[in-house]
C-alpha cells in the first residue's frame, strides 16, 4: 500500500525557515511565489516528485513543467473524463447527461472564457498563455441548471474560477435568474482574471473564511458553496458548517480539493446527506488529479 501522501495542486505547508517566512508579508510572499514561478524549478521538481514522477521516467513532461511553467500551484490543465464528469454532475442534480454536457459545451464556446480570457492573459509572465478551465467547466453547467440566486466560493486565487461562475451567473441573468457571487480569498491581489463587465455581479471579501464567512452571509441564503481553499479539514468544515447555517433549502456544497481531505464525506455522512465523488483525469500535466466531491440538499436541479 503507498504510503504517500495525496497529491495537493495547492503548495504544500511551508517548507522554508518559518520564521523567516512569516516576517515577509503575506502579499509579499504570495507576489514571489506566483510571479516567479517560472523560475521556481527546485520547487516544481519536488512536486513532480511529490506526484510520483521523476526526470527519468517521464522527461518530457517533466521537463516542460520543470523549465516553462509558470504555475506552482493551482493548475489548470484540461480534463481527459469530461463526460465522465458530466454523467457524475448529472446523476448528482438528477438531470439528464445531455443537459450537463449541453452547458459544458456552451462554456467551452463562450468568448469571455475563451478569446477575452486568453487576449487578458497572453503577455503575462506568470500565467500560460493559454488557460484551461478543467474542472471549472463543471462549476460553469453546474450554475446554468441550477440558476442560483446566492453562490459562495472560499478561495479566488487568480479569479479563474470566480470568472467561469460569474460568466455562468451573467448568462442565466439574461435568461430572468438573477444571482450573485461572493468569493473569498486572504490576498487582496486575488482575482485578476475577472473582467469589469462582469464584476456588478460579485463580492469579493479579501479576509479570511474563518473570521469574514459568518458575518457576510448574515440575513443571505445561499444555493451553491465552491469550497476551493485547498487549506485543509479544519478550514473546509468550518465553511460548510457556516454555509449549512445560511443555506436554502435546495444547497448544494461542492469541494473543489476533495483528493486533499475527507472533510465533506465527514460532513455529509453525520447529518444522513448523501456524498458523491469525482476524480478527474488532468491531459498531459505532471498533476495526476483532483478531486470532487458534492453533496445535493432538497430539489437542487430535478429535471
Ligand atoms: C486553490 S486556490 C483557489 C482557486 C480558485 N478557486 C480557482 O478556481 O482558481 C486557494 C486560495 O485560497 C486562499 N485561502 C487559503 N486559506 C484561506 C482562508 N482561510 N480564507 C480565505 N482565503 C484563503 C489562498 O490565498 C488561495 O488564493
Amino acid at each position: 500500500m503507498s504510503t504517500r501522501p495525496p497529491a495537493s495542486d495547492c503548495e504544500p505547508a511551508a517548507t522554508l525557515p518559518h520564521r523567516l517566512r512569516q516576517a515577509v508579508p503575506l502579499e509579499v510572499r504570495v507576489w514571489v511565489s506566483r510571479r516567479q514561478g517560472r523560475l521556481r524549478w527546485i520547487r516544481k521538481y519536488r512536486r513532480v516528485r511529490s506526484f510520483g514522477l521523476s526526470l527519468h521516467k517521464n522527461p518530457a513532461k517533466v521537463l516542460r513543467f520543470v523549465l516553462t511553467d509558470p504555475e506552482v500551484e493551482n493548475f489548470s490543465y484540461e480534463i481527459e473524463n469530461e463526460e465522465e464528469m458530466a454523467s457524475f454532475l448529472a446523476d448528482a442534480l438528477g438531470v439528464s447527461r445531455n443537459r450537463i454536457a449541453a452547458y459544458m459545451q456552451e462554456g467551452h464556446q463562450d468568448p469571455e472564457l475563451n478569446q477575452n480570457l486568453s487576449r487578458r492573459v497572453r503577455w503575462r509572465w506568470d500565467c500560460k498563455s493559454r488557460l484551461s478551465l478543467g474542472r471549472r467547466i463543471g462549476w460553469y453547467a453546474l450554475v446554468r441548471t441550477l440558476r442560483p440566486k446566492t453562490v459562495v466560493e472560499t478561495g479566488i486565487h487568480n479569479g479563474l474560477g470566480s470568472l467561469v461562475l460569474l460568466r455562468a451567473i451573467e448568462r442565466n441573468a439574461v435568461e430572468g435568474d438573477t444571482g450573485e457571487l461572493i468569493s473569498f480569498d486572504i490576498v487582496k491581489s486575488s482575482g485578476w482574471l475577472v473582467p469589469k463587465s462582469l464584476r456588478r455581479f460579485w463580492t469579493p471579501v479579501f479576509e479570511s473564511t474563518f473570521t469574514a464567512l459568518d458575518p457576510v452571509l448574515e440575513g443571505k441564503s445561499v444555493d451553491l458553496l465552491v469550497q476551493d481553499l485547498g487549506a485543509g479539514r479544519e478550514a473546509e468544515l468550518h465553511d460548510y458548517e457556516t454555509v449549512w447555517k445560511h443555506g436554502s433549502d435546495r444547497l448544494v456544497l461542492l469541494a473543489a480539493s476533495a483528493h486533499l481531505t475527507t472533510a465533506l464525506r465527514s460532513f455529509a455522512a453525520a447529518r444522513g446527506l448523501e456524498y458523491r465523488h469525482f476524480r478527474d483525469i488532468p491531459r498531459d500535466h505532471v498533476f495526476p488529479g483532483g478531486g470532487t466531491g458534492i453533496v445535493v440538499t432538497g430539489h437542487a436541479g430535478g429535471d
